[in-house]
């Protein structure tokens, strides 16, 4: 019999076995200094395109106040225990009216983390008679809440209504013999293409088929819609989402997530969701301050107006430099070039230390072999002066990519030291 660590020495996992030479470049990078879109990396000041501070509120001057004063008022430990035992209060409970009616739902709960709020939803709400319908890219936290299901589940292509159609056709064979019913997942925005769930079309498909619709609209809340509402909102169609999920770690720029839908499914969920009944409730310093951005969103909608205006520019700019962004259709900017992973790597050393931009990179096998993704988060602080400064500098690195510069063997002196 093995020791259960035996493995661990040979297989790290596909990122872990390259923390010797990424660690703390890039997988575990620190950007230190207020949260904004210039931040000091390794000593220097950065032009940041990475964090999803979407709105600018992370460091907020009316939201920095209130985090303070929710913590000299409270203190953090409160409220003690899970909401159900001894963990509630008007805050928690306002701040849930609050998001109902920011997402024109009935009822709302809170969620300690976004992520756990997928999970244990999925897995309040489906039985092993009913049967999962999901989008193949769906976020982790999806793919770990389908994982937990003890039924049958079948992924369509990526925002593919034909292909969802075609599993959905399935799923209803196999739920007519178990008795089970139909859970389909997708996102509002996806987060590495940026482009919207089709919800609309998938909404239409419950003229023919008998499903309910779960929405992880974790980059949607607060940037979708004009009200920020989020993404069933922009098109029109939040009433045939059934199950509502956004987070607030992103546009609220804090930690949490929150379920809305109607009061029946809330009260299950209350009295179902086992990461919450389990679990120590939100702190009120947190719930205190979620309240705060809450206002901020809904009495600035300047904010989301500043945001498209960067992402726009943005986009129109990389377009007419002759970069491909794929098929995003929201404020996530991916920027597509083909190079082999090396390439990938001296082209981030070379923005980072020369030009000075900080982004996040994407390779495979996150995407396919051989293409390169450089993922630009626009926010409503970016000024137009730092969106034209970009672009110029992407042009001058994509030259360089194309006429070989950054091949394995022609790695500039310097590059490899800044690792
Ligand atoms: C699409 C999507 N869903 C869920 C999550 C998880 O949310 P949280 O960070 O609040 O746990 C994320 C965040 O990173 C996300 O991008």
């Amino acid at each position: 019999m093995k020791d259960i660590f035996e493995k661990i020495k040979t297989n790290l996992g596909p990122i872990g076995e390259h923390a010797k030479e990424s660690h703390g470049y890039f997988t575990f990078p620190k950007l230190e200094g207020d949260i904004n879109p210039h931040m000091i990396f390794r000593n220097t000041k950065m032009l940041n395109w990475s964090l999803n501070n979407y709105l600018g509120l992370a460091n907020h001057p009316e939201v920095r106040e209130a985090d303070i004063e929710g913590s000299r008022k409270f203190g953090l430990a409160a409220p003690m225990g899970a909401r159900m035992m001894s963990g509630n209060s008007d805050y928690h409970e306002a701040l849930e009216n609050g998001l109902s009616q920011l997402v024109k739902k009935e009822d709302t709960i809170l969620c300690n983390f976004g992520y756990q709020a997928i999970v244990s939803s999925i897995d309040a709400i489906v039985d092993r008679h009913d049967v999962i319908v999901y989008d193949a890219e769906s976020h982790a936290c999806i793919i770990d809440g389908v994982r937990l299901h003890m039924g049958k589940r079948y992924v369509f292509k990526h925002n593919d209504v034909e292909d969802c159609v075609k599993q959905l056709e399935r799923a209803t064979k196999l739920a007519e013999q178990t008795g089970g019913g139909i859970l389909v997942i997708t996102e509002g925005v996806f987060g590495m293409r940026g482009d919207q769930g089709k919800l609309k079309e998938i909404i239409e498909l419950k003229k023919k088929f008998n499903f309910r619709l779960l929405v992880d609209d974790a980059h949607g809340i607060g940037t979708m819609g004009p009200n920020g509402g989020g993404t069933g909102e922009e098109q029109n169609c939040q009433d045939g989402i059934d199950i509502y999920f956004g987070t607030f770690a992103k546009s609220f720029a804090l930690i949490g997530g929150f379920i809305s839908s109607n009061k029946e499914i809330i009260t299950f969920l209350r009295y179902n969701m086992r990461s919450q009944i389990f679990a120590k409730s939100l702190p009120l310093p947190l719930v205190y301050g979620l309240l705060k951005r809450l206002e901020l969103i809904n009495k600035h909608p300047e904010y989301r107006a500043k945001l498209w205006e960067v992402a726009k520019t943005l986009q129109k700019g990389l377009v007419e430099a002759g970069f491909d962004i794929g098929v995003t259709n929201t404020m996530v900017t991916p920027v597509y070039m083909r190079g082999s992973i090396p390439e990938a790597t001296n082209m981030v050393i070379d923005l980072r230390e020369n030009y000075g931009i900080f982004c996040s990179m994407v390779v495979y096998p996150v995407i396919p072999k051989g293409m390169i993704i450089l993922r630009l988060i626009p926010t409503a602080l970016h000024t137009l002066d730092d969106v034209k400064y970009t672009v110029e500098s992407y042009s001058k690195i994509k030259d360089k990519l194309y006429g070989g510069e950054y091949a394995a063997d022609k790695i500039k002196a310097g590059f490899s030291q800044a690792l």
